[in-house]
């Protein structure tokens, strides 16, 4: 078993197959840019394979795709295949910004993938333009539509709501719940170093956007999962759920099962700490995976106890948001 410092069970693996996007949200993209990963540097799916067997062998049985944008990796149901083929891997989803999806949902379902996130702040294409720094709304829009058609279940929808730019659109994510069969996630602001969205002044809690809902439908409560971090909410007489994701006003690193490998082989131990480890060097020195699963050990005892968000701007970040995606 991978059992951190303060006696948590890590089974929970976020993969990140490309630091690169094809948006720039502002609350994820730093001013001026980042330094994506030079080619060599980004591991191959065989390179990928061979990690998650180690991690497997710990018991992590639980995979998350990411990005930057996963879907601009070409051929990326190569890599859903061969974890499909790790079967005690019990778990396999993916999050996207959606604007591939349309074309790509159906390859991806075939080769095993069965879950699905899709990023989707807003339904107004100005406001999606004013928030990715780009156009294309109605591709996001058709790739849930295309999710839902081929049979993704779940597929969750990441709503982070910002003050003053889609706060007012809460009735209509909890209308397109009502009438698709998709869980809506309202995920509170998280301050991130540089970016774009300098300052916190747009952050809204997620008890606000709750008590909206509530006037809206009628709320029943989902059993909580261990190790889920949102709250999950039929919605009375929809189709739909409504899910809540309060990384501040309600802190879940007491029970944090996750930690995330970079596109560059880097571990990264918590989303907002800097603690990470290379395992890329050991790999392609040849590694064992013996000496690689001693190492994954390793580098778990470093994972902080938790976070308090309060990392400067002058503190430069090891790993951005956006390399990591979420
Ligand atoms: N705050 C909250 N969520 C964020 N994400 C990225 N940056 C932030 C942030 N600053 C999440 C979004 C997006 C996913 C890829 O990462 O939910 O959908
Ligand atoms: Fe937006 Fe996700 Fe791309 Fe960040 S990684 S810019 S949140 S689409």
């Amino acid at each position: 078993m991978l059992i951190d410092s303060f006696g948590r069970i890590i089974n929970y693996l976020r993969i990140s197959v490309t630091d690169r996007c094809n948006l720039r949200c502002l609350y994820c993209v730093p001013l001026g840019g980042f330094p994506s990963a030079d080619r060599p540097e980004i591991l191959s799916y065989e390179e990928i394979l061979l990690l998650v067997e180690c991690f497997v062998e710990l018991g992590v049985d639980k995979i998350r795709l990411t990005g930057g944008e996963p879907l601009i990796r070409k051929d990326l149901s190569i890599l859903v295949r061969g974890l499909k083929n790790l079967h005690e891997i019990k778990d396999i989803s993916l999050s996207t910004n959606g604007v591939h999806l349309a074309e790509q949902a159906e390859e991806l379902f075939h080769a095993g993938l069965k879950r699905i996130n899709v990023s989707l702040d807003t339904f107004d294409p100005d406001k999606f333009l004013r928030i990715t720094g780009l156009k294309p709304h109605a591709k996001v829009l058709e790739g849930i539509e295309a999710a839902i058609r081929v049979g993704f279940y779940p597929i969750k929808i990441n709503v982070v709501v910002l003050k003053g730019i889609n706060d007012d659109e809460i009735a209509s994510f909890v209308a397109f719940a009502m009438f698709h069969p998709v869980e809506i996630r309202f995920i509170e602001l998280m301050p991130t170093r540089n970016c774009f969205l300098v300052g916190n002044d747009r952050f809204v809690s997620n008890d606000i956007i709750k008590d909206e809902v509530g006037q809206l439908a009628e709320l029943i409560p989902e059993p909580i999962l261990p190790g889920d971090v949102a709250r999950g909410y039929r919605l009375g007489g929809g189709l739909g759920k409504i899910g809540f994701i309060s990384s501040l006003t309600h802190s879940f690193c007491s029970e944090c099962n996750r930690i995330r490998l970079r596109s560059d082989g880097i571990l990264k131990l918590c989303l907002h700490g800097d603690e990470t480890f290379d395992l890329r060097t050991p790999l392609r020195r040849g590694a064992t995976k013996d000496e690689l699963i001693s190492l994954i050990q390793e580098a778990v005892m470093s994972k902080p106890k938790g976070h308090d968000f309060k990392g400067s701007d002058e503190d430069e970040p090891v790993t951005y948001m956006c390399q990591i995606g979420g």
